[in-house]
């Protein structure tokens, strides 16, 4: 069955599918380019977003969007979501079946949006993405290609605002992502004649 983004959303703002919706303010379904090549994926929302119902809007959403216009893009160019689309009590970890059970959701955002390449911001989203034997300070940096779409695991950025001196390889992973956006719209556009 083709959903289509209002059913989605419907569904994420009706879901009560595990308990993390008890104690939240907004859900967060995630926001931009609903045909974007380049999606960024998160952990879950924090106290910023979960107040305003929009992804990636406190501290660490704001280098992010910095990371994004260094990338010579905007934020509504590219789809910006979240593993969780409900904050977890005091930013801990989504659980296994909190991130099973938002999964669904994420799943049709992805076949909506059909994003050529996605960048895993951080080991929750890797993991819950690629599988639990990803672990970001050795797997980040290097493509995964699957089912069509290349996976770029990165850190998340507030390991960065943790952590200046990741910066640089946080860098480089964008550089080979916008790279690959290049690669790909290359491929995709007609043979020049002359
Ligand atoms: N951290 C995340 O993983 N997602 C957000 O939306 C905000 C902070």
């Amino acid at each position: 069955m083709n959903t289509s983004w209002d059913q989605v959303n419907e569904q994420i703002l009706a879901c009560r599918n595990c308990p993390l919706c008890e104690h939240i303010h907004n859900k967060v379904p995630g926001q931009g380019d609903p045909e974007a090549a380049l999606m960024f994926i998160g952990e879950g929302p924090g106290q910023d977003e979960d107040l305003q119902g929009l992804a990636f809007v406190g501290r660490a959403g704001q280098l992010l969007t910095k990371m994004i216009a260094a990338m010579g893009m905007t934020r509504d160019e590219v789809f910006i979501c979240n593993i969780v689309k409900c904050r977890p009590p005091m930013n801990r970890v989504p659980e296994p079946e909190e991130a099973a059970a938002c999964m669904p959701y994420l799943r049709q955002q992805f076949a909506l949006v059909r994003p050529k390449v996605v960048v895993l911001l951080g080991a929750t989203a890797a993991r819950y993405i690629l599988g639990d034997h990803i672990r970001i300070t050795r797997d980040r940096g290097t493509f995964v290609y699957k089912k069509g779409v290349w996976f770029m695991p990165t850190y998340h950025p507030s390991a960065l605002l943790r952590d200046e001196s990741k910066k640089k390889d946080a860098w480089h992973d964008l550089q080979q992502v916008m790279a690959k956006l290049k690669e790909i719209s290359d491929e995709g556009s007609p043979a020049e004649t002359v």
